[in-house]
């Protein structure tokens, strides 16, 4: 432990302070960057910045060896080779932004000029859209440097394929690691580290940086294709009699051309990846001449597959205004504070334009959900609460908590409880519960 060379990650935000402390916990000696310094102070008393399950574990496990600071300076002096996970916020034609990638490499190359130091390599983590790192990023170091590529210094594009939730998991137990690389060797100095970091013997996908980034979206943009596709085969279940999304999916999943994973049948997919992700493939590929139609019509089916939800819900309401919606579930997933394109965020703005009131509850995302919406809904202070004032009740996240829901919770006669990922046993619950189960056949409702 403690050898190998020295790192640096600049961004110490969601991704970027968990990659940190992995490295630092698998023997790595880590600068950490950032210009927020609540979340510098933080990585210097040994705290987490940001909250993901096992960072704080992570942390514990560095022992000294990673510490944060905000001088680019610093951190390329003491270390051998920077990872950048800063944000590349979505632009309106789809693209991702440089800006902040290219504020902080201009920093970084500007140290990398003064320094007296041979090499340095630059790895890029940070999702950017296929053409970035060649077209932009390597002239922008040359520039400010007047280093030269491969001489002086090397450029990885190496992003993660991990889940808010299970980051440090995720991160730590890849399917596969993709490494871009502006040469050979430095595609063998990222493999060496990752094969001392990972618990598992993943799959080094090693090759050029344009490469690698039309893998990075490619992946994503499949994995939200087979979401939508999942999500319209629950739609179909809905209106045949006897049909069971969930024995479907289970044995398309079998076959190992389809695999089992993100074929679920449910909401439409959101968070800080997916949707934007989808959006850039198709976007990349019209700035190429071709027309993404797979990517463009997945995006279509998620935005649909909640004005569904809400005509559904419109069936049961006892009165078309003013009636009050439990809406339980407000992350784009469980285990999340974050409801960035979530669901159930485009659900309640549909409900709210239907003259309808909403009661929200999510066990950690009720906060964000409030910065968003303030008093525009009401706020349950639990799932029994949200019953409480509520005759129509939507699950829509496979939230743990929501699955000890049972006839004692229910204050209403009648009650319909809309169950878009089949947590509860519908068969259950007695007289006066209307129990909806997203993907099945419900009697026509
Ligand atoms: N969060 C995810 O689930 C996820 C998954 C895969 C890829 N990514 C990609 O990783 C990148 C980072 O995402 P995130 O979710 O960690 O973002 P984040 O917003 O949580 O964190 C980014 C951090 O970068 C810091 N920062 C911004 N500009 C800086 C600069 N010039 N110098 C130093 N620090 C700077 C911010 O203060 C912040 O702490 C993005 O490109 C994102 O697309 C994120």
């Amino acid at each position: 432990m403690g050898s190998g060379p020295a790192l640096s990650v600049v961004g110490l935000g969601k991704l970027g302070a968990c990659s940190a402390a992995c490295f630092a916990a698998k023997g790595f000696q880590v600068t950490g960057v950032d210009i927020n310094r609540d979340f510098v102070d933080a990585i210097n008393r040994g705290e987490a910045p940001v909250r993901e399950p096992r960072l704080q574990e992570m942390i514990n496990l560095s022992q000294g060896r990673l510490r944060a600071t905000r001088d680019y300076e610093e951190a390329m002096r003491v270390s051998d080779i920077t990872f950048l996970i800063v944000p590349t916020p979505s632009r309106t034609d789809g693209h991702f932004s440089d800006k902040y990638l290219k504020d902080a490499l201009t920093h970084l190359a500007g140290a990398l000029g003064k320094l007296d130091k041979e090499y340095h390599i630059f790895v890029i983590t940070s999702t950017v859209s296929p053409g970035t790192t060649e077209k932009t990023l390597i002239p922008l170091i040359e520039s400010v440097s007047g280093r030269k590529l491969n001489r002086d210094f090397g450029v990885s594009y190496n992003p993660e394929f991990i889940a808010l939730g299970s980051v440090i998991t995720d991160f730590l137990n890849p399917d596969m690691v993709l490494i871009g690389g502006s040469d050979p060797s430095v595609c063998e100095t990222l493999e060496g580290i990752y094969s001392v970091v990972c618990e598992n013997r993943p799959r080094m996908a090693k090759m050029s940086i344009i490469s690698a980034e039309v893998t990075k979206i490619s992946l994503n943009s499949f994995v939200t294709m087979k979401i939508s596709f999942a999500n319209t085969l629950a739609n179909i279940c809905r209106r045949m009699p006897g049909a069971d999304i969930d024995h479907i999916t289970a044995a398309l999943g079998a076959d190992k051309r389809i695999s089992p994973h993100y074929l679920k049948g449910g909401l439409s997919f959101g968070g800080p990846c997916f949707p934007r992700d989808n959006r850039a493939f198709a976007a990349f590929a019209r700035e190429h001449g071709v027309e993404a139609r797979l990517a463009m019509a997945t995006d279509e089916i998620n935005r649909t597959q909640t004005d569904l939800l809400v005509d559904m819900i419109m069936g049961h309401v006892p009165e078309a205004d003013g009636s009050v919606v439990g809406v339980l579930g407000l992350a784009y997933k469980p285990n999340t504070p974050v409801i960035e394109e979530s669901a159930a965020i485009r659900l309640i703005e549909g409900l709210l334009e239907k003259n309808l009131e909403v009661i929200a509850y999510d066990p950690i995302a009720t906060d964000t959900a409030r910065a968003h919406f303030g008093d525009r809904i009401l706020y349950a202070s639990s799932a029994r609460d949200c019953f409480q004032s509520a005759t129509v009740c939507v699950l829509t996240t496979p939230c743990e908590e929501f699955k000890a829901i049972d006839g004692s919770y229910i204050a209403h006669n009648p009650t319909t409880i809309v169950d878009c990922w089949r947590l509860l046993d519908g068969a259950k619950f007695g007289e006066g519960i209307n129990y909806l189960a997203l993907g099945r056949y419900n009697n026509g409702k």
